[in-house]
């Protein structure tokens, strides 16, 4: 059915914000929520713009209270916010790892919460979640994004076993490496004569590299265009190269020792 009413979460920046121009490309009504559209960040091509912060119960309500007043409906929504400081465990200070929860897992809750009960009387939606290849295996010092990613993986699957039977579908997307993200979510916690210091300075470059030499992000946004348009949407939604795939097949394939001894290796 071409025309859904879209909200995409966190589409100021990166893939949220492909998502929402490659859904209004196809013909979808695409509410783009973010934070920096309320001090006059330009919306997504053929988006609509809403001020939208995750972490806060008031401005998630209002943004979807504002979407069913105007449509009278949300078909889909897409849950793209995300932030992560990149650390070693050790150090990561526990407000850090709780603000990574409230606006990765908690953020997309909230949404969820809000937006359910409409598509529960409607007959239907589909909500779209953003995890990563880092919800299926860890890489050093994203440990605690990988943990955001993999607690999504856990919230979508149960989500999608309660809410099939309202007629409402939920898609986890898995991209790898995405060139685009913003910096300014791009963050790194390291003390001073850190023990790790070395070790970091090169797991963060090469993670730096890998990201800036990822897919473009309209890779993602096309492939979830064409997800949120299927009558049967996937439940999984990998988007990643052959190598990125590679090492996901690894981690299921091989003993957990020696693929943290892979990772370890071509982190250093
Ligand atoms: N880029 C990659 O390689 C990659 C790979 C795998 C998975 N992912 C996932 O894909 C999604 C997008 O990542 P990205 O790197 O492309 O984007 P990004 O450039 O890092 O953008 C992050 C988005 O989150 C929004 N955001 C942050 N805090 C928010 C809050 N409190 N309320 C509302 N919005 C908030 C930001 O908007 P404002 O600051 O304007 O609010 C921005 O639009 C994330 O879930 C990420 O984990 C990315």
């Amino acid at each position: 059915m071409p025309g859904k009413i879209a909200l995409v979460a966190g589409a100021s920046s990166g893939l949220g914000r492909a998502v929402a121009e490659c859904l209004a490309a196809a013909g979808h009504r695409v509410y783009a929520g973010a934070r920096s559209f309320a001090q006059g960040k330009e919306p997504p091509k053929g988006c609509q713009a809403l001020a939208l912060d995750v972490t806060d119960d008031n401005s998630v309500r209002a943004a979807v209270g504002e979407i069913i007043s105007r449509e009278g409906r949300i078909d889909v929504l897409v849950c793209c916010a995300a932030t992560f400081t990149m650390a070693p465990l050790e150090e990561l200070p526990a407000e850090t790892l709780a603000d990574m929860m409230n606006v990765n897992l908690l953020g997309d809750a909230r949404c969820v919460q809000a937006a359910l009960p409409r598509m529960r009387t409607q007959g239907g939606g589909h909500i779209v979640l953003f995890s990563s290849l880092n919800g299926l295996f860890s890489i050093p010092f994203q440990g605690a994004y990988s943990a955001t990613k993999h607690a999504i993986e856990a919230y979508s699957q149960a989500l999608s076993q309660e809410t099939r039977r309202f007629g409402i579908r939920v898609t986890v997307v898995e991209p790898g490496d995405c060139r685009g993200g913003s910096q300014r979510y791009r963050l790194t916690h390291i003390e001073e004569n850190s023990p790790y210091g070395e070790a970091f300075r090169a797991g963060t470059q090469k993670i730096h590299h890998d990201e800036s030499h990822g897919l473009p992000p309209e890779r993602v946004g096309r492939a979830v265009a064409r997800a949120v348009g299927k009558k049967r949407p996937p439940a999984r939604l990998v988007v990643a190269s052959l190598e990125q795939r590679f090492g996901a097949w690894l981690h299921i394939l091989l003993p957990r020792g020696l693929f943290n001894r892979i990772m370890e290796a071509y982190y250093r």
